[in-house]
C-alpha cells in the first residue's frame, strides 16, 4: 500500500457558478458568467448556470453526501455577487447567511472546509467600469475579501484567493472563450497583474486581522516538453512555460516577472506601479496546483502572442478523455518537482484533478467509471512519487464532487464523482466516488 503522509489533506472540490444554480434568488447581482452564458453561442448548446445542480437549494443534502462518502474535506468557491451584488458597497445577508450555513454543516459533518474566494463569477456591475483592467478592482476584491473573512475566519482554517488566475487573464481577456469575453492581450497581463496584486493585498489583511489558518492561491499548470529538441521549439516551449507558471511563481515566490518574457510582451507589458511586486512576492502559505494536462510546445509563426502550438499529450496507452485531453500522469510528479526545486518547495496541495468520461446510469442504475479509477489512481501515484522524491505536498483534491457547468464546454463533460440527473436534480455516486472515499479514509492505495 502506498501510504502518505500524516495529516494529508483528502477532499473533493466545486465552484459557485458551476453547482449553484438560483441564479437570481434571494438577492444575488448578476456575474460576468451569467451575462456571457445568456449570450447565445458562448456556450456549447447555450446552456447556462441558472439552475446548474441546484446546489444552493440541496446543499444540506449534498453536505450529508459527501460525509456518507467519507470526503475529509470539502473546497468550494463563494459567489462574490450573491454576497455584495454589485459587487461593492451593500452586502447581501441571504447571500452570507447562505456560505455560513455551508460552513457550519460541513463542520457539524466533520469536514474540513476549503473557501475559495473567486472563481471567475466577476461581478457584471464591476466588469461595467472596466472589470480586472482598472486597478480600483484590487481593492474591490480585498473589501470582498474582508466581508468573507469576517464572517467566516473563525471557522474556516483554509483560504484561497484565486482560483486558476491564468484562466481569467488569458481566456477571459486574452482569447475571450470565457466570460468576460474580452479578446485583448493588453488587457489579459493588466489583468494577470491585478490579480496578483490583489491577492496580496488580501493575504495582507488576513495576516494583519490574525486570522488563523493559512492562505494561499491555486494555479493551473500544464507540463510542457518542447516538441522537438530544436532551439526554436526550446524556446517557444519557455515562452508557454513563462505565461502560465512564471509569470506567477517568479512574482509570487522571487518579487519579478521572468524578464526575458516580459521583453517578447513588448506593447502588451502590463503597467505595474513601484511597490507592487514586493508586496506580492511571498504573499502565500500554500499554493495550490490544479493538475489536467501534460503539452508539447511547437514554435509556430501562426501561434498568437506565443508563436506556439500547444498540444495535450497522453502518456502510452493512456488514450484521451472526453473533452479530447491527453492523459499523462506523470506531468503531475513533474510539475511538483519543478516546484520543489525551482521555487524553494513550497507548502502544495493538488487542488484539483480530475477528467470527463461519457458516464452513465447502466440498467440497474448503478455508474460504473472504471476510467475514472484508473485516472485518478495514477495521478494519487503520481503525487506520491514526488512526496518520496521529497516535494512538499500536503493534499490531493478530486474534480469534481459532482457532474456540473463544464464553463463554455456546457454539462455535456461529466467530470464528477457522483452523476447528476440534470433534469430531475438526482445524485448518484459513480464506482469512484465509494473509491476515492475509501482511498481518503485509509490514507493511501
Ligand atoms: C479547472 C477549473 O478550476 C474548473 O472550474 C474546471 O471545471 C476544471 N478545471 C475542468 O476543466
Amino acid at each position: 500500500m502506498l501510504q502518505f503522509p500524516k495529516d494529508f489533506l483528502w477532499g473533493v472540490s466545486t465552484s459557485a457558478y458551476q453547482i449553484e444554480g438560483a441564479w437570481n434568488e434571494d438577492g444575488r447581482g448578476e456575474s460576468v458568467w451569467d451575462r456571457f452564458a445568456h449570450r447565445p453561442h458562448n456556450v456549447a448548446d447555450n446552456h447556462n448556470g441558472d439552475v446548474a445542480c441546484d446546489h444552493y437549494h440541496r446543499m444540506p443534502d449534498d453536505v450529508a453526501l459527501l460525509k456518507t462518502l467519507g470526503m475529509p474535506a470539502y473546497h468550494f468557491s463563494i459567489s462574490w455577487t450573491r454576497v455584495l451584488p454589485a459587487g461593492c458597497g451593500a452586502v447581501n445577508p441571504a447571500g452570507l447567511d447562505f456560505y455560513d450555513r455551508l460552513v457550519d454543516e460541513l463542520l457539524a459533518a466533520g469536514i474540513t472546509p476549503m473557501a475559495v474566494l473567486h472563481h471567475w463569477d466577476f461581478p457584471q456591475a464591476l466588469q461595467e467600469l472596466g472589470g480586472w483592467v482598472n486597478r480600483a478592482s484590487v481593492d474591490w476584491f480585498t473589501d470582498f475579501a474582508r466581508v468573507m473573512f469576517n464572517r467566516l475566519g473563525d471557522r474556516v482554517p483554509l483560504w484561497a484567493t484565486f482560483n486558476e488566475p491564468w484562466v481569467i487573464a488569458f481566456l477571459g481577456y486574452g482569447s475571450g472563450i470565457f466570460a468576460p469575453g474580452v479578446c485583448d492581450y493588453s488587457q489579459a497581463y493588466q489583468t494577470l497583474h491585478h490579480l496578483l496584486l490583489a491577492h496580496a493585498k488580501t493575504v495582507q489583511l488576513f495576516r494583519q486581522d490574525n486570522h488563523a489558518g493559512e492562505i494561499g492561491i491555486v494555479l493551473n499548470p500544464d507540463h510542457f516538453i518542447p516538441a522537438t529538441n530544436r532551439a526554436e521549439d526550446i524556446a517557444a516551449c519557455q515562452r508557454a512555460y513563462d505565461e502560465n507558471v512564471g509569470m506567477f511563481l517568479r512574482p509570487l515566490v522571487f518579487g519579478e516577472y521572468p524578464a526575458q518574457f516580459m521583453d517578447w510582451l513588448g506593447v502588451h507589458r502590463p503597467t505595474i506601479f513601484p511597490g507592487d511586486l514586493a508586496q506580492i512576492k511571498g504573499s502565500f502559505d500554500y499554493l495550490g496546483v490544479n493538475y489536467y494536462r501534460t503539452s508539447t510546445v511547437t514554435h509556430d509563426v501562426g501561434g498568437g502572442l506565443l508563436k506556439a502550438k500547444i498540444h495535450s499529450v497522453s502518456e502510452p496507452g493512456w488514450g484521451r478523455t472526453e473533452m479530447d485531453w491527453g492523459i499523462h500522469p506523470a506531468g503531475l510528479t513533474h510539475v511538483l518537482l519543478d516546484w520543489k526545486e525551482n521555487y524553494g518547495n513550497p507548502k502544495m496541495m493538488v487542488t484539483e484533478n480530475g477528467a470527463a468520461f461519457p458516464d452513465a446510469p447502466d440498467d440497474t442504475g448503478a455508474v460504473n467509471d472504471p476510467a475514472r479509477i484508473n485516472f485518478l489512481r495514477a495521478h494519487i501515484e503520481a503525487t506520491h512519487a514526488a512526496i518520496r522524491q521529497g516535494a512538499n505536498v500536503r493534499g490531493y483534491f478530486a474534480w469534481s464532487f459532482m457532474d456540473n457547468f463544464e464553463w463554455a464546454s456546457g454539462y455535456r463533460p461529466r467530470f464528477g464523482l457522483v452523476y447528476v440527473d440534470y433534469p430531475t436534480q438526482k445524485r448518484t455516486p459513480k464506482a469512484s466516488a465509494h473509491w476515492f472515499g475509501r482511498v481518503a479514509q485509509q490514507n493511501g492505495l
